[in-house]
């Protein structure tokens, strides 16, 4: 029987993960640079805990979620994104209780059933930050310019930043009501998913991605028209610290976040290379989720960004890594043994090293060198060992040492060439 990894799920595989590594290594270090503190969440949680706080009638939560009884009877989600699964935790915590602005990062996999297409999986990767307690839109600036230096460090090029904002608990009401006497006359013209949202939520209308209702919504009242004075305030001040910050940015007043905790400030990065997946970042604030889920008033904002979309981007991606620092090829059963244990040594001194375990020609052992690009090899035989020399032969600049067999010389010689 032959086994595939499930539709829309992808095996990561050496060369391409050094890239993953390498994106991973950038976040973690610009996250430091801004205080971020890494948080690790379960993949797993109540069901609920999504529901309540993507929104009943999110394409995510009536389609999408990875949704199954676990043997105790309980309705358990795989996570399909990671702020409902933070909110809860830091509730559940009391981090509310630790000075503002707490700030989080997390990466892991999500999962959604979707249909799976070109940087679209059912399982993929985020990288994400929350950052709690502060509703200043100088923390939304700083957090859109935090993304811009992450992606412009990891070396993307081209993209878009993209604000809006989409009002709070005070203007929403107002701006729900406009929308649904715009639709009411026409409301024939969509889907049925579209005719049931009118009523429970009718902004989930400007979302849909039938093409009918994308044309039939056209010329819906603009959400920025129905701001109240904060939030057209926050916006005009996120605007001018972006300004202050250089980040370019367009309000894009139909932009529409797929997930209903969001407040105010909402924004998406994205890429013309992508396709119809072009989002690479995405996020917003969320001022009501903790209270929602039983903590204090506080306000969050926090965005993510997909490793799938990022990947692709970098340019030589498949480029792939060094190897080892040293590969030892062996002649003869002594030689071996005595490459076997220089192996071990060096390995704890903190190279990477590498020896031929099997008895092969010369000539294999140099094809395979080359294949996995060792930067330097050691031939060992019978005269090496009686004399305790070696040449030690760097790969790329052809340059060969003699060395003595031992440790801290070709440790020496290696690490300054590193
Ligand atoms: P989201 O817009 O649903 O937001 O997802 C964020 C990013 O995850 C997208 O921009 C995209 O790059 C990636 N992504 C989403 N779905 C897929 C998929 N099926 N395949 C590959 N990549 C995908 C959130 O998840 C929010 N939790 C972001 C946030 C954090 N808002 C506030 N805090």
């Amino acid at each position: 029987m032959k086994y595939k990894t499930l539709k829309g799920l992808q095996d990561i595989l050496p060369p391409e993960i050094a890239v993953w590594h390498h994106v991973e290594n950038i976040s973690r270090d610009i996250f430091k640079n801004y205080g971020y503190q890494e948080i690790r969440l379960p993949i797993m949680e109540a069901t609920d805990v999504f529901i309540r706080s993507i929104g009943e009638t999110s394409d995510i939560v009536e389609k999408e979620m990875y949704t199954f009884q676990d043997k105790g009877s309980r309705s358990v989600t795989l996570r399909p994104e990671g702020t409902a699964s933070f909110v809860r935790a830091y509730v559940e915590h009391h981090l509310y209780n630790n000075p503002a602005p707490q700030k989080f990062y997390y990466m892991g996999p999500m999962f959604r059933y979707e249909r799976p297409q070109a940087f679209r999986y059912r399982q993929f990767y985020q990288i994400g930050a929350e950052a709690m307690g502060i509703d200043d839109p100088k923390l939304d600036a700083e957090i859109i310019s935090m993304i811009s230096a992450i992606l412009k460090s990891i070396g993307l090029e081209g993209l878009n930043f993209e604000i809006t904002s989409i009002g709070c608990k005070k203007c929403r009401p107002d701006y729900r009501t406009a929308l649904k006497n715009f639709f009411s006359g026409k409301l024939d013209r969509f889907c049925s998913d579209c005719q049931r949202r009118y009523d429970a939520n009718p902004l989930r209308i400007l979302d849909c991605k039938v093409p009918s209702c994308i044309e039939s919504r056209k010329g819906s009242p603009p959400v920025l028209d129905y701001l109240c004075g904060e939030c057209k305030e926050h916006l005009d001040r996120l605007r001018s610290y972006l300004g202050l910050l250089k980040v370019q940015h367009t309000v894009n007043p139909n932009l529409v976040r797929g997930l209903d905790y969001y407040t105010k400030t909402a924004f998406e990065v994205s890429s013309e290379n992508l396709g119809s997946q072009s989002a690479v970042a995405a996020g917003g604030r969320y001022d009501s989720m903790v209270e929602e889920f039983g903590g204090p008033p506080t306000s969050g904002i926090g965005f993510a960004m997909g490793m799938e979309r990022i990947i692709p981007l970098i340019k030589n991606s498949a480029g792939g890594t060094d190897g080892p620092d040293l590969l030892f090829c062996p002649m003869g059963d002594k030689a071996s043994e005595k490459a076997f244990l220089l192996t071990e040594q060096l390995r704890a001194k903190g190279l990477w090293v590498e020896m031929n375990l099997e008895d092969t020609s010369l000539r294999s052992q140099m094809r395979k060198a080359n294949r996995i690009r060792a930067q330097h090899i050691i031939v060992i035989g019978e005269d090496e060992l009686k004399n305790n020399k070696v040449v030690l032969k760097n790969m790329t600049s052809k340059e060969e040492i003699a060395a003595a067999i031992e440790i801290k010389e070709l440790l020496k010689i290696i690490s300054d060439r590193k």
